[in-house]
């Protein structure tokens, strides 16, 4: 099979956000506790953090993290988690059924995520809570001082506001599993009210309103028309969550996960310019994919985990090759809408659901899963403009829909003078790849990685899964040229001018 690519550098789809490759980390399983946070492992700092953990985080470039929840935030109550350990309480984590010490909360995720070089997405509880607990948070954050709650962020050991600039407005309200789960009418209105009563205590914030939880979820598309209708003056970005799973144990249809999310976003795309339309407005509202992986290889095993524990495990997925193109798959898709999907979440970070896996002792402390890898590329790389990739390759059907065997997603870096190109191969047969350039000076290929040859079944620890050069990759007469392994995510660098 041949594919042809072809990118023009005046076909521009938008400047990729830096945030578009966040994470995000929950109070959930073993995600901060023996996560990230391990006070007495021989790698802890002397806060506790983990020190293995934070070196791994930094390869993954993250410049934004979602915090602390998800599902959990919906019955959390965030005075828990300030002031001194020992005063903390302990509670019971209806969520995710498990007992929450409190010992990490607000000042040990700020403290920790300017040691991974991120910048704070705080999710505020619309579950059990609302406008009062909103408005005292967002005072103890980020006003300067001299009132009650910035005076006791002061005691608390913070002279300085945290200025966070990111908040998500709840959680899935829209999802019945959700603690104070609401109608869009309902989760619309105290979305609005809250909103208003954050940007008086700081006009300066950016804010995300919850949108569907999953693409195929019952009430999506009525949900974000009124809800929006609610808070479109208000927000900034509208979220969108989705994970996908292989319960049919069957490839193709798992590659074409990513256009699957390709149709989402574009749908929500479709629901905001509509709303937008119909208000006469001329402000845009971007989205935020603040939760996206795969997820399905632990939900037997957690539904027979004891409840009440402390940091049980949970949602501790082991990702195969399989995952990791599904993954790359993914990040494709959030590249080609980089003029809208302005912030994204890996959902998880670490151990839950995660690129990083950790152990609580032994050795190796620290290891990265398979999609660890694809993530890394694009969170390193896909920096820059995206550009359009015109393609000419065979597709296949999965639900009456195409599904082109090659998905590519180009970034020219104008910093660097590089393109980037993310190509997957979607195939079980090696393809040709022949793309060209129009309108950029094409100096030399300077590196071309390969992640491929492995078994889709099984994972980082039943075979050792890692990024290798391409052999068979060259430039040719301003052409890239390459044979794409049968089921492989490549990632190629071209040095040019413009
Ligand atoms: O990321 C795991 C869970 O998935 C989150 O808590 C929730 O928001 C989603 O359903």
């Amino acid at each position: 099979m041949n594919a042809n690519l072809t990118i023009n550098y005046d076909d521009i789809i938008g400047k990729i956000d830096p945030r578009l490759w966040g994470s995000f980390t929950e109070q959930l399983g073993r995600s901060i506790y023996t996560g990230i946070y391990q006070p007495g492992h021989p790698q802890a700092d002397s806060n506790g953090f983990r020190k293995d953990v934070i070196e791994a985080i930094l390869k993954l470039k993250v410049p934004l993290i979602r915090y602390p929840g998800g599902n959990f935030v919906s019955g959390y109550n965030w005075e828990d988690g300030i002031g001194p350990k020992d005063q903390r309480p302990r509670r019971l984590d209806l969520a995710w059924k498990s007992i929450e010490t409190n010992e990490f909360g607000l000042h040990e995720f700020i403290n920790w995520c300017r040691l991974v070089n991120a910048q704070p997405d705080m999710a505020i509880n619309l579950g059990t809570r609302g406008i009062d607990a909103a408005r005292n948070l967002i005072e103890y954050c980020n006003f300067s001082k001299g009132t009650y709650w910035s005076d006791l962020r002061r005691k608390n050991g913070a002279e300085e506001p945290f200025n966070i600039k990111v908040w998500s407005l709840g959680n899935e309200m829209d999802g019945d599993w959700q603690i104070g789960h609401k109608t869009a009418e309902e989760y619309g209105r105290l979305a609005h009210e809250t909103a208003k009563a954050m940007r008086i205590v700081d006009p300066n914030i950016e804010l995300i309103a919850s949108g569907s939880s999953l693409h195929n979820m019952p009430t999506f598309g009525k949900w974000e028309e009124t809800i929006l209708d609610h808070v479109y003056d208000d927000i900034d970005y509208l979220s969108l969550h989705q994970y996908y799973d292989d319960y049919d144990h069957d490839i193709a249809k798992f590659l074409a996960s990513s256009e699957d999310f390709d149709s989402f976003i574009n749908d929500v795309i479709a629901i905001c310019d509509a709303v937008k339309a119909r208000k006469h407005s001329n402000k845009i509202i971007n989205l935020a994919m603040d939760e996206w992986n795969v997820w399905y290889h632990s939900k037997e095993t957690d539904a027979q985990q004891k409840p009440w524990q402390q940091a049980p495990t949970l949602l501790e997925d082991h990702y195969t090759f399989a995952d990791a193109l599904v993954v790359g798959g993914l990040a494709i898709t959030l590249m080609k809408h980089a003029d809208r999907v302005k912030i994204g979440c890996l959902a998880q970070l670490v151990n839950v659901i995660a690129p990083i896996m950790t152990r609580p002792s032994g050795e190796p402390s620290v290891w990265y899963q398979s999609i660890f890898y694809p993530f890394m590329q694009v969170s390193n790389l896909g920096q820059g403009l995206s550009l359009k990739v015109k393609k000419e390759v065979k597709a296949y059907q999965i639900n009456n829909r195409d599904i082109p065997y090659v998905d590519a997603a180009a970034v020219y870096n104008s910093k660097k003078q590089e393109i980037v190109l993310f190509i997957e191969n979607k195939s079980s047969d090696s393809i040709n790849l022949n793309c060209s350039f129009n309108n950029f000076d094409i100096q030399k290929l300077l590196t071309s990685t390969t992640f491929s040859g492995y078994n889709l079944d099984l994972t980082n620890e039943q075979q050792v899964m890692k990024l290798r050069t391409s052999k068979t990759t060259s430039l040719e007469d301003d052409c890239l040229r390459a044979q794409l392994e049968p089921y492989s995510w490549n990632v190629a660098r071209i040095k040019v001018e413009v």
